[in-house]
């Protein structure tokens, strides 16, 4: 069997943080070296994805050509990705010349096979720029609430969404001047016509119920979609100059031009077919959340498409969010980990560990320093790191530095020597189900139980019987059978530390380019000689923890966070008076389906209950509201938000991604606020 396995390209547009690594990237890694040591046929791929709005607009504001700007942090994450041993067997980049070939070719059998088609509509266009903008150029009124500086897409303010022409005086973000509407011709691709192929594949999956749920949601109501934009950043549309793919029709074409960049460097240009149109590759694609729709509904799409048999995934491990201490990962905000220092300070096994140990498999989770210590310090030093010195430190005084042989075998021996299998086996389990929290609790079970077998074998008390010796040196055999499974289940982990650990004992090949099964099945041969023990995890003290939580959120100037709007216009009392402000108990939250920013509030205001709609989701959690009591405007008239109706609106401070809660902490629900 062959095993394709991809992380999503990431956006060649800032550095990659500990949460893009905790969710798509670590996972996929973790996966790829184990699948290897199964003796599998590895294809691990990623790359850069570089095109794109987002990535115009910031080189746009960085004073960068959008080439610039990519070439800058295609280097910057590949190195990021290099220092934490990351083993792709390839990086590529969308802007590869062959991507745009193959993207050309996708689109060319695409439109011969009948499934796009051409529509002109009116779009934002800035006669002084002289070009289409697209969403996130523009702002303009929202034309719901009358918000000044709304944004081309969604109402910061009302967050209610709208088409960017919707907005009453829309202006260029970047020059403030007005624009036009103009008519286009775009191409859209009738994603319609895949509804019934995509459901049955989707419900041949035995995926993860959120991933199921969440993308049958989607194929429900496929419309035809544009598939193209006017810009020149990007790759071209056979046949329409001034146009571009839009970057989420190109981006995952990027897997397999990936594959035909690879094939072409270790020369058998043909290769890369095997894996995406053999039969007997499993395809597993790693990814966070936000990109489930584009991989279970718009690239298989793409795919059923196509004349070749190409691949979809059988496998699509999705992952939850990974936050810093509690909150988004947030650069502008110092609410972050710089990598390059961390790295001077710390080694890419121990946050590869740490961020394992918490993987956001079932829901979000976080990275914080003093569970890094605590992982580093109990976990790795204490259990690991400690179980391996120690039985080395034993096997130079009392067996001349080799490996003794293994036996005379008694029954705790035996017991332990079951426990060993039954951990590597379970160890098993939990990577091909990519369950690396797991896979990191058995491997410390497994140090746990290795150093509880040598307490109770004591061999320091052996070691003063010379009749006994035989027995000693049966237990520290056993004990090096152990570190060498240790080492094995550990690899895909901690990499670097494993292979110390292998060489310790004496081995000279490379552990990763051993067999799963080979390993736990072979002893390590009587009489090798080993090597001495080195230190694998520094203690993390705990000055050095306090001052890395010291750091966060320090440093940010504060024109960076705070904006203040203009003073509206003056009102009297009366006109305050109108509106009616209640303390509400939040009784039920829970995240709007297909809307990154809104949550759906059942609110009790003591007289009776309410949904209520707001644009809270990026800054709160569902759970964090339960049982809080907000303010509210319990006299706004309703307003549809995402097809519910909203019984009134939810008071906070600040706005997007910054946004704070006012609480009332001791009257009942209900109470007026004046
Ligand atoms: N660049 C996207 C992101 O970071 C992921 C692209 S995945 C691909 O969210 F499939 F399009 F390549
Ligand atoms: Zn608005």
């Amino acid at each position: 069997m062959k095993v394709l396995i991809t992380s999503a390209l990431p956006y060649a547009n800032g550095p990659l943080h500990f949460g893009h690594i905790a969710g798509a990237y670590l996972p996929g890694d973790a996966y790829a070296r184990f699948q290897r040591l199964r003796g599998y046929e590895v294809l691990y791929l990623c790359g850069s994805d570089e095109h794109g709005v987002a990535i115009t607009l910031s080189a746009e504001m960085a004073g960068r050509t959008p080439k610039e700007h990519v070439d800058l942090f295609h280097q910057t994450n590949q190195d990021i990705f290099r220092q934490l041993q990351f083993s792709f067997d390839h990086y590529s980049r969308t802007t590869w010349p062959g991507h745009y070939e193959m993207t050309q070719e996708f689109f060319r059998v695409l439109q011969k096979n009948g499934y796009i088609e051409e529509k002109t509509e009116n779009h934002l266009f800035s006669e002084k720029e002289n070009r289409f903008l697209a969403d996130r150029y523009v702002v303009g009124t929202c034309p719901k609430c009358g918000y000044d500086q709304a944004r081309g897409d969604e109402c910061q303010r009302c967050a209610s969404s709208y088409e960017a022409i919707d907005l009453k005086n829309p202006r260029s973000k970047l020059t403030g001047s007005p624009l036009v509407l103009r008519p286009s011709a775009h191409l859209y691709l009738r994603f319609d016509l895949f509804k019934d192929r995509l459901k049955e594949w989707i419900l041949s999956k035995n995926w993860k119920e959120n991933v199921v749920r969440f993308a049958m949601g989607y194929i429900d109501d496929l419309k035809p979609r544009a598939i193209t934009r006017d810009s020149d950043w990007g790759v071209p549309v056979p046949g329409y100059p001034n146009k571009v793919f839009y970057v989420w029709f190109d981006a995952p074409i990027g897997y397999i031009s990936a594959a035909k960049e690879w094939a072409e460097k270790i020369g058998q240009p043909e290769k890369w077919k095997e894996f995406w149109l053999g039969a007997e590759t499993k395809l597993v694609e790693f990814i966070g959340k936000d990109n489930i729709p584009f991989h279970a509904v718009f690239f298989p799409a793409m795919l059923l498409g196509q004349d070749l048999p190409y691949k979809l995934p059988d496998e699509l491990p999705a992952n939850e969010f990974y936050l810093l201490e509690g909150r988004q990962f947030s650069k502008s905000d110092n609410w972050t980990i710089d990598l390059q220092a961390f790295f001077e300070r710390y080694s890419s096994d121990q946050i590869r560990y740490a961020i394992a140990a918490n993987a956001p498999e079932t829901a979000d989770s976080e990275f914080s320093w003093k569970d890094f210590q605590m992982r580093c310090n109990a976990e790795l030093l204490g259990k690991l790191g400690n179980f391996v010195h120690r039985v080395l430190v034993f096997a130079h005084q009392h067996c001349q530095g080799k490996v003794p042989p293994l036996h005379p075998i008694d029954d705790a021996d035996a017991a332990f020597l079951e426990k060993i299998a039954l951990q590597a086996e379970l160890a098993r389990e939990c990577y091909e189900a990519f369950h690396l929290r797991k896979a990191c609790q058995t491997l410390m079970e497994l140090c746990q139980s290795a150093n509880a077998y040598f307490d109770a074998k004591k061999p320091w008390a052996l070691a003063k019987d010379p009749a006994r010796h035989p027995e000693l040196t049966a237990c520290i055999a056993i004990c090096l059978h152990c570190i060498k499974a240790i080492a094995l289940i550990a690899s895909p982990l901690i990499p670097a530390s494993a292979q110390k650990i292998w060489e310790t004992l004496g081995q000279e090949n490379l552990l990763s380019e051993g067999s799963w099964d080979d390993i736990l099945a072979s002893r390590l041969p009587a009489g090798q000689k080993l090597r001495a023990s080195e230190v694998l995890f520094r203690k993390v003290e705990d000055a050095e923890i306090l001052e890395q939580i010291e750091k966060l959120g320090k440093g940010v100037k504060e024109e960076q966070t705070v904006s203040y709007e203009p003073l509206k216009k003056q009102i009297n009392f009366d006109q305050f008076g109108e509106i009616d402000l209640r303390a509400a108990l939040v009784l039920k939250a829970e995240r709007v389906p297909k809307s990154k920013k809104l949550l759906k509030l059942e609110v009790d205001l003591g007289f009776e209950q309410r949904t209520i709609v707001s644009g809270i989701a990026l800054a709160y959690e569902p759970e964090q509201l339960v049982g809080k009591k907000i303010v509210v405007i319990a006299n706004l008239a309703p307003a549809k938000l995402m097809g519910i109706e909203s019984q009134g609106m939810v008071l906070a401070a600040g706005g997007d991604g910054r946004l704070e809660l006012p609480e009332i902490q001791h009257l009942p629900p209900g109470s007026p606020i004046r």
